[in-house]
């Protein structure tokens, strides 16, 4: 399993410290929440962070959640900064394909992130040309909020629908994940968990012990 610790969630005047804890502990891929204000009521994170992210943690892999209007618009950036993956909202483009194209021709990974109160079918066409389904278990645009449950039934038909595809699609479940129904997402079929405040950060023991713990419970 792996995990993706969404560095919104981080202490934005201690970002540094807590990248570096967290590689410490052996975390090798950041979730970064890009929002722009329009597609989400909400900003965070800009590219040049982003940069300056990967400059100083070369080693980590950037999984980069594009909350925005115009995906395409920001390829170029992120390929530039050298992020591992690109994942951008279904509902934000009405050309998927071109989107999915133009991030694997620039050297990444493509994502497609869905809502939850989008249908999955949504995402039938695209699913054998993604690299991953960021699946989000609340709505997009602020931490700490609660896991939506049906979430887990649409993990595991996001799982079936990729086995009866032959698709290789990683799932990223996304949202109020917590060490409960973080084992019931990876249960369920999910590769990935974005871990953020119910998980990793803002906790009283730390990020490397809510961690050590949060992993114990996963392996439970
Ligand atoms: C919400 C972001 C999520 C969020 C996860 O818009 O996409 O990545 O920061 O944090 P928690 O787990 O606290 O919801
Ligand atoms: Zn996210």
């Amino acid at each position: 399993m792996i995990y993706s610790p969404s560095i919104a969630c981080a202490r934005q005047l201690h970002l540094f410290e807590d990248i570096e804890e967290l590689a410490r502990a052996g975390v090798d891929l950041l979730h970064i929440d890009i929002m722009d204000g329009h597609y989400v009521p909400n900003i965070s994170l800009s590219p040049d962070t982003c940069r300056e992210i990967k400059n100083e943690f070369p080693g980590m892999k950037l999984d980069v959640h594009l909350m925005v209007t115009n995906p395409m618009d920001y390829i170029s950036r992120f390929s530039e900064i050298g992020a591992a993956y690109l994942t951008f909202h279904i509902g934000a483009t009405d050309f998927a394909h071109r989107t999915i194209t133009k991030i694997k021709e620039s050297g990444m990974k493509a994502g497609v992130t869905i809502n939850p109160g989008e249908p999955l079918v949504l995402l039938e066409p695209i699913l054998g040309l993604v690299d991953m389904v960021l699946l989000m278990a609340i709505e997009p645009g602020f931490s700490g909020q609660r896991f939506i449950v049906p979430s887990l039934d649409r993990i595991r038909a996001l799982d079936v629908m990729r086995k009866e595809k032959d698709a290789s699609f990683l799932i990223n479940a996304d949202g109020g994940i917590n060490s409960i129904n973080g084992k019931q997402c990876l249960d369920a079929g999910a590769d990935i968990l974005v871990l953020g405040v119910f998980a990793c950060f803002n906790q009283p023991e730390g990020i490397t012990a809510s961690l050590n713990k949060f992993d114990k419970a996963m392996r439970g």
